[in-house]
């Protein structure tokens, strides 16, 4: 019997988040918003992540207007958005009225799959948005976050992904974020979920080792029911493995994808002057494009990488590469195996870093360390042990609860904080998350407005309508 394998397109979230720092403007999407709602996709992933900051800190838009402009061309397929638990699309943890009203607001201004992961798969710092998607009628989609660790293995992802079902996820996903998961790792992975779980499993990944679509490929084998691809042009080096081969391999065979490469094709001919244009503005930068084999050799991901590269010219001690390379798994260890993806990446490459230009570990350490040995982010893949733990913060407690229990409701401070500003609903969220960035972009959107309408000095000889 036919069993296609579906797609969800990355190109307006995953992809140009990847490859050019979230930068694709409003203006460069909507024109082939269009094309690729008429090419069947599982769905396209169009929101969060990255791009709501961007979109107000450095392209001046406002992120909810362009997921209503998406949503207004795009009739026929679900947009999807990717939302980080308790933290939303921030870097803290929120209280849980915020979360809901995020989630609430996302599917009434046009979402319809919310992808929800936590960095430390703590399925607790996903409950509030999972109970929040189910009651507005949004699909609820589960995330493991992939990694490599002695206590990451199938059975534990395929126990997580139990668990996620019985929260109410519609689906799971996969989330390899640095390109780690290996074909045959995959094949098993995928067959031990289909096994266990009743709801469709999505794989994502991303192609910076290079192994990307013969994981895809092996996964699909094993019966994975949807895969994340980016549109050719947008696609390889740090961003997804790319639709139209994909599509290509699977013609004819019983896992058929059924969708159109001449549509494809033609959809890629949109991005390709886009793709240009990028180079030679240098954004995108050459460097991304290829295969990275350092995050097979040291199972970090490949930003990750160039941060500690970076961190360590800052203080003329690149030669500490290495040594630092080698501190990354320990400090991960002492840490309770925390998968590495935003923000346990950055807090534990700073610490090995710290760690090795000290010349002694722990001499010095980070607050962002001193919270997860507290709990503040939740609860480790694996208990930190009582050596490390009084290492770290010494005698002070560690909190055993959520962590969002102890944030008190914080919407309605927040309403009154920024009530000038408010021109929309959506607002108060804006500035939830990205306080002074928000303010700003407000300041911008009230000063852009007066130019339209004429200048402040123009105000005294025209008569304006009230
Ligand atoms: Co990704």
């Amino acid at each position: 019997m036919a069993n296609p394998v579906k797609i969800t397109e990355t190109v307006l979230r995953d992809s140009h988040q990847s490859l050019i720092a979230t930068r694709m403007t409003t203006e460069e999407m909507l024109p082939i918003v269009e094309m690729l709602d008429k090419v069947g996709y599982n769905a396209l992933e169009a929101w969060g992540g990255a791009t709501f900051d961007s979109c107000l800190r450095f392209l001046n838009e406002d992120p909810w207007e362009r997921l209503r402009k998406i949503k207004d061309i795009a009739k026929n397929t679900k947009l999807q958005m990717l939302f980080r638990g308790q933290n939303i699309l921030g870097y803290r943890h929120y209280a849980d009225d915020v979360v809901e009203y995020f989630v609430q607001k996302s599917i009434a201004n046009g979402i319809d799959i919310i992808r929800i992961f936590d960095a430390l798969n703590d399925v607790r710092n996903l409950k509030t948005a999972i109970n929040a998607t189910k009651k507005e009628k949004g699909h609820v989609q589960a995330t493991l976050c992939y990694t490599i660790s002695p206590v990451h293995n199938t059975e534990y992802f395929t126990g997580l992904a139990k668990e996620l079902e019985g929260m109410g996820a519609d689906s799971i996903c996969i989330k390899d974020m640095s390109g780690l998961l290996l074909p045959y790792a995959a094949e098993e992975l995928v067959k031990s979920l289909k096994a266990n779980v009743k709801v469709p499993i999505e794989l994502h990944t991303h192609y910076t080792s290079g192994v990307g679509s013969m994981t895809y490929l092996k996964a699909i084998e094993a019966g994975v029911d949807i895969v994340d691809c980016a549109i050719s042009p947008m696609a390889l080096g740090t961003s997804q493995p790319a639709t139209e081969p994909l599509v290509a391999s699977l013609q004819g065979t019983d896992r058929d994808t059924g969708l159109d490469l001449n549509l494809l094709s033609d959809i890629a001919d949109y991005f390709k002057p886009l793709r240009e244009k990028y180079l030679s503005s240098g954004l995108m930068d050459t460097k991304v494009l290829g295969v990275d084999i350092n995050t097979l050799k040291y199972q970090v991901p490949g930003g990750m990488l160039s941060n500690l590269v970076s961190q360590l010219k800052a203080q003329g001690k690149e030669d500490k590469l290495e040594e630092v390379l080698k501190e990354v798994p320990k400090v991960r260890e002492d840490l309770g195996f925390p998968p590495l993806v935003t923000p346990s990446s950055q807090i534990v490459g700073t610490q090995a870093v710290l760690n090795v230009l000290m010349g002694e570990r722990y001499k010095m350490i980070t607050k962002e360390v001193k919270g997860i040995v507290r709990g503040e982010y939740g609860s480790t893949p694996v208990k930190i042990s009582d050596e490390i733990k009084t290492k770290i913060i010494g005698d002070e407690k560690q909190i055993t609860c959520r962590p969002a229990d102890n944030i008190a409701p914080e919407l309605d401070t927040i309403k009154e904080k920024c009530n000038q500003y408010i021109e929309q609903d959506e607002d108060v969220l804006s500035y939830a998350l990205f306080e002074q960035v928000a303010e700003k972009y407000f300041e911008q959107r009230r000063a852009a407005k007066y130019k339209v309408d004429g200048s402040l000095a123009d105000m005294d000889n025209k008569v304006y309508p009230v």
